[in-house]
């Protein structure tokens, strides 16, 4: 039989009785991948799948492998270390107005995040925010238009009528990726350096 803290990943006393929802729930088939496969085109495995809060530790390792460019680029301002605190709060969305996706590498011990894409909903305006992050080694393989595209569908499944984020006008490989999933660039009239980029849905 399989132990109890193989099920979920919690281990457990294995006298007590199963909690309802786990006795009808499906058993995950051992070692089965949580997510979706991806397979790059030069033959890289990565599973995407929605963020969890399972994920702070290799969030944090992935943050400290980014060189400062693209920390900046990704937060718009300069960290030289992403605090616990913050890592937690990334890592444990709420559902009603955050969607989350990591791209996980299990090839590896421990498995490692090497993208992640995630939007904040306005309500107010029926609009999300988003941002997305790939790592640099696994770039140019499509993993970002990927991600974008993941957060541009969850929009359109949630009926937001816009998916808008902040870009570094320096930011060439961001705005040439945007362009090519149809946003649309504007300068911002107080800041110099930084466009908004949106896409009517
Ligand atoms: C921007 C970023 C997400 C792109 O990720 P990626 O996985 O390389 O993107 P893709 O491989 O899907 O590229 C899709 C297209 O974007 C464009 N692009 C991506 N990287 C580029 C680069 N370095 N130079 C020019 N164009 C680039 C290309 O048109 C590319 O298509 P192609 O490879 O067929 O030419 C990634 O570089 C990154 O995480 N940067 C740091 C964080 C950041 O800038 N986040 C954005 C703030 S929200």
């Amino acid at each position: 039989m399989t132990p109890a803290h193989d099920l979920d990943g919690y281990s457990r006393h294995a006298h007590l009785p199963p909690r309802s929802r786990e006795r009808f729930a499906p058993v995950p088939v051992s070692g089965a991948p949580r997510g979706e496969l991806v397979r790059t085109a030069d033959g890289r495995e990565l599973v995407l799948r929605g963020i969890e809060p399972g994920d702070v530790a290799a969030m944090q390792r992935c943050f400290k492998r980014l060189p400062p460019q693209d920390v900046r680029r990704r937060f718009m301002h300069a960290m030289s270390e992403l605090p616990a605190t913050m890592a937690q709060r990334l890592c444990r969305i709420d559902p009603e107005i955050e969607a989350a996706f990591v791209l996980i590498d299990e090839t590896v011990k421990p498995a490692e995040l090497r993208g992640v894409g995630r939007i904040f909903v306005d309500i107010a305006s029926n609009s999300a925010e988003f941002s997305v992050l790939v790592e640099r080694e696994w770039t140019r393989i499509g993993l970002g238009a990927l991600l974008l595209q993941r957060l541009v569908d969850e929009c359109r499944r949630r009926g937001l009528s816009e998916i808008w984020g902040y870009v570094l006008m320096e930011n060439r490989p961001m705005l040439q990726l945007c362009k090519e999933l149809g946003f649309v660039a504007k300068m911002l009239p107080d800041e110099a350096c930084t466009a908004q980029i949106t896409l009517k849905l």
